[in-house]
């Protein structure tokens, strides 16, 4: 999931919830598919519910400092 230099463009309604993918092992990105579970459990999704309709960015470079968000790293 983190092999791009750009954010996961991710569209959201209102109160919509999704799992959103910080072990990097995923298929689905951005989205979990349970693939942390294979890493003993160490490091799960976030839950996310959007609050108003629009974008989130979530990170594809994997290195931001505030995983699964995407915070400009990708560009420095
Ligand atoms: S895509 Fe990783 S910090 Fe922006």
């Amino acid at each position: 999931m983190y092999e791009k230099n750009s954010p996961y463009e991710v569209e959201l309604k209102a109160g919509q919830t999704v799992y959103l993918c910080r072990c990097g092992k995923t298929q689905s990105a951005p989205y979990c598919d349970g693939s942390h579970s294979s890493l003993g459990g160490v490091v799960e999704p976030l839950a996310h519910t959007a609050d108003k309709d629009g974008k989130v960015y979530v990170c594809g470079c994997g290195k931001s400092d505030n995983i699964p968000w995407c915070d400009g790293s990708h560009s420095r």
